[in-house]
């Protein structure tokens, strides 16, 4: 492993290129590139810690060493900013959004939203969650086989239109929301996504003016929503827990409040980070468990103990371990962020190496996560590491990120996989239909269709 103080005194001259792999036929079209097979990775590691490549014109160099993404995410992350490959992105989904912006425009946001995610404010969704799961479970006959990246985007869908917006699924302003995040999902495909970070920007790709108009839509309900939220305040709806409320009645130090743009950028960002990043975690935990009858048994023990026949409440959320270790460990296999981005602010030295200014940083979650030098049978599904306490560096496993810029909604999403895992396991058991997965990175880790057959319990 690389070690960090080698950086120290070395000069940026005397630092040698990172070892490079070349040649890759996968690189030779641009779309390929964008939905590359998880193979990809297996394809750089071998060359070491520190691996750079050439596609789509842009430089790359992908990193596999745990003290060095935390030297980028933590130690030195003044020094890489989130770099063009995610901004290009962030241009046309939401440029207000705390997820793109850079600076003191970050920090000043990063604070206001903080405090949505308190554990006193994430307890407030938790009914959401477990209701729309239960529902979810419910609405299953016995022995139907069902599509569960679907089914899970759907419900992930649905517990963010109410945390958010307060809004039921059945509400007309709801199918506002469900059609600007599906719209936002299919510009956000990595196919059209990788085009867009070669084409001039505002050429308009995939299928943004469907996106457009969807987002024009979703901007004039985010706006009729803030006025009401905002005359109301002191009336009946001052009560009101969901995330527009709370942005709306938000004030800056200097006292000034968010613009109704503002508000929308942000609820946009949420949707788009909170959505398919929760569904894919779920899925692939739900496809695990259904392949592993030992960690489902302990499950299930752990759910009549602890729960003894009802649902799950916030409260049992710390007593609920095993619930907690599928959820770890089906995000340690299959991160649904499989790698991060960063841009060097300049040309620098990482790990002993010289970075040029315009390299695009890759931190691999996916590869970290399954290296054998922090993880015994890296491949295999097993849930019981995470009770015991073997040592490892700290950043062998990040699926939330870290340094000042980790996954904001962290609290929430970790809260809605078990109060859904728990849910749903009271309810159903899956037995496979697809016997084998081949995700593809994209912005999250796309497990493709995954069919299961239910089992009423
Ligand atoms: C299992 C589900 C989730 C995973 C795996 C996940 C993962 C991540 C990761 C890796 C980052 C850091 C990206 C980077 O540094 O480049 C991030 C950032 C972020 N996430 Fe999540 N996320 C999840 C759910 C959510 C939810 C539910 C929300 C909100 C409701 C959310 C909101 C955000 C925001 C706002 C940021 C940007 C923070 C900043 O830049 O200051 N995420 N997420």
């Amino acid at each position: 492993m690389a070690n960090r103080s080698v950086d120290a005194g070395r000069s940026r001259t005397d630092a040698e290129a990172p070892p490079r792999r070349t040649g890759l036929p996968v690189l030779g079209s641009t779309i390929p590139f964008a939905r590359q097979g998880i193979d990809f990775t297996d394809e750089l590691r071998p060359h070491g810690d520190v691996v750079a490549y050439r596609a789509l014109g842009q430089e790359f160099v992908a990193v596999f060493d745990p003290d060095l993404v935390e030297t980028v995410l933590v130690s030195r992350n003044d020094e890489f900013p989130k770099g063009e490959f995610e901004t290009a992105f962030g241009e046309l989904v939401a440029p207000e959004g705390v997820v793109f912006t850079e600076g003191e425009r970050w920090r000043r946001q990063r604070q206001l939203l903080q405090s949505a995610f308190t554990p006193a404010e994430v307890q407030t969704y938790v009914d959401a969650m477990a209701d729309e799961a239960a529902a979810l479970a419910d609405g299953w006959n016995d022995g139907e086989v069902v599509e569960l990246r679907e089914a899970l985007s759907t419900f992930a869908l649905g517990v963010l239109t109410r945390a958010l917006f307060d809004l039921e699924f059945d509400d007309e302003r709801a199918a506002v929301v469900r059609e600007a995040t599906r719209a936002l999902a299919d510009v956000a495909d990595p196919s059209a996504y990788a085009v867009r970070s070669v084409v001039p920007s505002w050429l308009p790709v995939g299928d943004e003016r469907r996106y457009e108009r969807a987002m024009d839509d979703l901007s004039a309900l985010v706006e009729r929503l803030v006025e009401e939220r905002r005359s109301d305040a002191g009336g009946d709806d001052a009560e009101r827990d969901d995330l527009l409320s709370m942005l709306a009645a938000a004030e800056y130090p200097n006292g000034e409040r968010m613009t109704p743009e503002e508000v929308r950028d942000q609820l946009v960002t949420f949707l788009f980070a909170g959505h398919e990043t929760t569904a894919t975690a779920l899925t692939y935990a739900c496809w695990l468990l259904a392949g592993h009858p030992d960690a489902r048994r302990r499950l299930d023990a752990e759910l009549d103990a602890e729960l003894g026949g009802r649902d799950p409440a916030f409260g049992d959320i710390p007593a609920l371990d095993e619930t907690e270790a599928i959820a770890r460990e089906a995000m340690r296999l299959y991160p649904p962020a499989p790698i991060l981005y960063r841009e060097p602010r300049e040309e620098t030295v990482l790990g002993g190496y010289r970075l040029p200014a315009d390299a695009t940083l890759q931190l691999s979650a996916y590869g970290i996560h399954r290296d054998e030098r922090w993880w015994s049978e890296p491949a295999s599904f097993r849930p019981e590491r995470w009770l015991d306490d073997r040592e490892r560096p700290e950043y062998a496993y990040f699926p939330f990120g870290g340094g000042p810029r980790h996954c904001l909604g962290m609290r929430f999403a970790m809260t809605e996989l078990q109060i859904a895992l728990a849910t749903l396991a009271r309810r159903v058991e899956f037995e496979r239909v697809t016997e084998s997965l081949d995700p593809t990175m994209g912005v999250t880790l796309d497990p493709g269709a995954v069919e299961v057959r239910v089992k009423k319990r």
